[in-house]
């Protein structure tokens, strides 16, 4: 089966074509780094714009790249939040215009349900389950236990800010451009982790949530009454903390629901540094992270997961399938 996915969240515009919800045979993603980049973050009106412009080229590309004519699709997948609603709105307009032209069922898929079903793509029945589903996304930052695709219980969440959030805005403070998670890495490879005694939130009562909002503000007022503060030392620093939280509420999560098992999703979980981390403190768990090119915003995640979707329910959305903007994905 030939799924045609389609992903228009946020600042990406990606389609892809996927074979039985494993075999990628296309995944084209144009970014609009260039474009947020002066403004140090996404501005919605100009990122629906853009894909509006770029939305059927790159659907063309995707179809091109795998060598699939587009009545060769069997189903459209389609990303339909959480997100940004004019940027979703896209999307979803294309994957309806293609659906009904090509008389093919549509499916409207979690953004951040596919971010995790990315590290499950390559091996799904090689994943001991329940996993530790581990959500680290530029919107998102949650614990969840992952019974199987579709059956998830949330275990924790962050209060404030997600913890991509939380990189892009130190990485202004620092001076560094948008998107923040990847330039802080690198300054921080040059830097001491521990100069600086960071740490992540605790939340009163809840001590597997998340808030990164305190932390943000500590390199705040570190950035500011220290003229002479080593940025790349502030850099470490801030992603020890970020980390070592992380993976500290991770190793107690999956303890406490005996998971047998580590899932990482989101565009956080690219950095190698969380990925040595977790190889080195969390190395009796099998851990399975997004491969190359589904970290980050992509569309074979979504056709995957809507394959998986479909073949379990059989049943496509109706036409009046709109946009969620703050679709829980758990
Ligand atoms: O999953 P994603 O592509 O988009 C959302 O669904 O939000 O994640 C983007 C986020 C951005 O906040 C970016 O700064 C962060 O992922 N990121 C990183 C790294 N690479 C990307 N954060 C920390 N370290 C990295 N190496
Ligand atoms: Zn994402």
């Amino acid at each position: 089966m030939y799924v045609l996915g389609i992903e228009t969240t946020c600042d990406e515009t990606a389609a892809s074509v996927v074979r039985d919800g494993h075999e990628i045979l296309s995944n084209v993603i144009s970014s609009q780094i260039e474009l947020h980049m002066p403004f140090g973050g996404v501005v919605p009106e100009l990122a629906c714009r853009r894909h509006a412009e770029i939305i059927i080229p790159i659907i063309h590309q995707a179809l091109h790249e795998a060598k699939v004519s587009l009545n060769e699709i069997d189903l459209i997948g389609v990303a339909q939040g959480p997100g940004l609603i004019g940027a979703l709105l896209v999307g979803i307009n294309a994957a309806k215009g293609l659906a009904l032209g090509l008389d093919r069922p549509l499916v409207g898929v979690n953004h951040v349900e596919a971010h995790l079903y990315a590290s499950l793509m390559p091996q799904l029945n090689a994943v001991p389950l329940p996993a530790l589903g581990i959500v680290l996304s530029g919107g998102h930052t949650a614990l969840v236990e992952v019974r199987d695709i579709g059956a998830y219980h949330l275990i924790g969440a962050t209060l404030d800010d997600a913890i991509g959030e939380a990189f892009d805005k130190v990485a202004t403070l620092l001076g560094l451009s948008y998107p923040g998670g990847p330039k802080i890495e690198q300054l921080a490879k040059e830097g001491d982790p521990q100069r600086y005694p960071f740490k992540g939130g605790k939340v009163k009562g809840r001590p597997l949530d998340f808030s990164f909002s305190g932390l943000k503000t500590n390199v705040l007022y570190t950035v500011r009454q220290e003229k002479e503060a080593e940025k790349k030392d502030v850099a470490a620093s801030f992603q020890r903390a970020a980390f070592e939280d992380v993976l500290e509420k991770a190793l107690v999560a999956s303890k406490m629901f005996e998971c047998k098992s580590l899932l990482f999703g989101g565009g956080v979980t690219s950095s190698q540094t969380l990925r040595a981390l977790f190889h080195h403190r969390a190395a009796h768990l099998p851990q399975f992270w997004p491969p190359s090119g589904l970290s980050l915003d992509n569309a074979a995640m979504i056709a995957g997961l809507a394959f998986q979707l479909y073949t379990r329910s059989k049943e496509s959305a109706p036409f009046s399938l709109s946009p969620q903007p703050r679709m829980k994905p758990f």
